[in-house]
């Protein structure tokens, strides 16, 4: 099984990639093959205009580097979105990627290997409330229903410095446990 880590923070070694790793750890523990990329490394532009009709949508823009990574996605039977809260919702590196899924879920060839997908989600944020997480949480649970995913659960984090969440024992705990059941979960027949 393959996981991996979709990493939204421009900031390297930042806290949501810190929980990210921890996920894959979980994950690797439980026996899966884990990777993951800093979509701010990589050249993905906003979806440029797309038909009505979703079964024959092309993607105008595939100069750039979503197309290898599309690959890496589908070829994952569990990714991590990994992303802080930014201005009330995932990261603009985030959500260009997801936007761009649109010109290729319901097209055939693609179409078929997008379904029954895990996911599961890496949140931090500066505010004390723990609900703030339901700014990235909500939406991406909404993504993967459209998606026909499988929600697979999220681990959020209150936390504002750099690097902070090492500290939050809980935090790195709750991550590395949502790995390890993310993949036992897809071990398990979907219902
Ligand atoms: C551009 C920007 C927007 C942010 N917007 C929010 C926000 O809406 N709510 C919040 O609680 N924190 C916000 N933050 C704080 C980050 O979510 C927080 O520092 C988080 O731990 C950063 O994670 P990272 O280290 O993985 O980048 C924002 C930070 C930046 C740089």
């Amino acid at each position: 099984m393959n996981v991996l880590a979709l990493l939204g923070s421009p900031r390297k070694g930042g806290n949501s990639e810190i929980l990210a790793d921890e996920v894959l750890w979980g994950a690797a523990e439980a026996g899966a093959g884990t990777a993951k990329v800093h979509l701010d490394d990589l050249w993905i532009r906003p979806i440029a205009e797309v038909m009505d009709n979703r079964a024959k949508r092309e993607d105008t823009r595939s100069d750039d580097d979503f197309p290898g990574l599309l690959e890496r996605f589908l070829d994952a039977q569990i990714v991590v979105f990994a992303t802080p809260v930014y201005w009330a919702g995932v990261t603009a590196q985030t959500k260009c990627f997801i936007d761009r899924l649109s010109a290729y879920a319901w097209r055939p060839p693609y179409a078929e290997r997008f379904k029954g997908k895990g996911y599961a989600v890496a949140c931090t944020f500066a505010v004390k409330e723990l609900e703030h997480g339901e700014w990235v949480t909500k939406p991406l649970q909404c993504c993967v229903d459209v998606l026909g995913g499988r929600y697979l659960g999220d681990v959020c984090a209150s936390v504002y410095k750099k690097g902070a969440v090492r500290e939050m024992a809980d935090a790195l705990h709750a991550a590395r446990e949502l790995g390890a059941k993310a993949v036992e979960q897809m071990q398990e027949p979907a219902g």
